[in-house]
């Protein structure tokens, strides 16, 4: 391997949140396994599933050069690759405009995009449009949802809808971060904090982070609250603060 392919696969670790790699003698497969993984009997095209405390950072490959979304939909295939497979009825890879300037990243698919096919279709998804083709057309652009891309950090729906864990938000996050790097759009909003946590590697809880800009591989990322969380009653502020967040993301964006 080059020094120039290393050090892009060394900033693609980066970005995934990996911090440490351990080179390890070459050894026979079933010695370098984990003891229940080495046991199970591998079936052909599945791999088995680490518990989390079994994860290890694998060598994730990089998108080949003539990536594409079509490209990545297909290495998703009928992904196994983690836990979340074995409920999800399907999985929600993203939709909208493929060139577009802004990119919108959720945390999950909720039952409703779970059925469909589709993310943000469900009550949480209605508010978002709303505010997309709200917040536009009061601005005076000729903006519509289809006019941007909506996806998340995890393409199944977690059990009863709970916080993706570390290692699903590790292994989705590679094909996250090649459908943003093929769409190359000009700003990315992160609706909550695990699309927060997960291209920034933020810590701080949304309230912090929200209104400003960050930067993920030279795109601009304005992090905001997630349209569930606004839908819940009392949060009249919240809703104030999320549309500012939006105006200013789509006046950076297509101004
Ligand atoms: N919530 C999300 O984070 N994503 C969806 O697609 C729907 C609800």
């Amino acid at each position: 391997m080059d020094r120039e392919t290393l050090r892009r696969q060394l900033e693609f670790y980066r970005d995934l949140g990996i911090r440490e790699l351990r080179v390890e003698p070459r050894a026979q497969p079933a010695q370098a396994l984990p003891r229940a993984a080495a046991q199970a009997e591998p079936q052909p095209g599945v791999r088995p599933i680490p518990s989390p405390n079994q994860m290890t950072p694998s060598l994730i490959p990089m998108g080949p050069d003539n990536d594409s979304l079509e490209v990545i939909r297909q290495d998703i295939g009928d992904c196994k690759r983690c836990r979340l497979c074995e409920a999800r009825n399907r999985i929600v890879f993203g939709s909208g405009n493929e060139q577009a300037r802004l990119v919108f990243v959720g945390e999950g698919p909720g039952a409703d995009e779970d059925a469909q096919g589709l993310p943000f279709v469900g009550r949480a998804g209605q508010l978002l449009t709303q505010m997309i083709d709200g917040t536009a057309a009061k601005e005076g652009m000729a903006i519509r949802r289809g006019d941007v891309y909506i996806c998340n950090v995890v393409k199944c729906r977690p059990p009863e809808n709970r916080t993706p864990l570390p290692d699903e938000m590790e292994i989705c996050g590679q094909f996250l971060f090649r459908q943003l790097t093929v769409i190359q759009p000009k700003a990315i909003i992160c609706l909550g904090a695990t699309a927060a946590k997960a291209l920034l590697g933020v810590k701080e809880g949304i309230t912090k982070i929200r209104g400003r800009w960050h930067n993920w591989r030279d795109i601009q990322v304005m992090p905001t609250y997630h349209p569930s969380y606004l839908l819940r009653p009392y949060n009249q502020n919240a809703k104030r603060e999320a549309w500012e967040d939006l105006k200013k993301a789509l006046h950076y964006a297509y101004d």
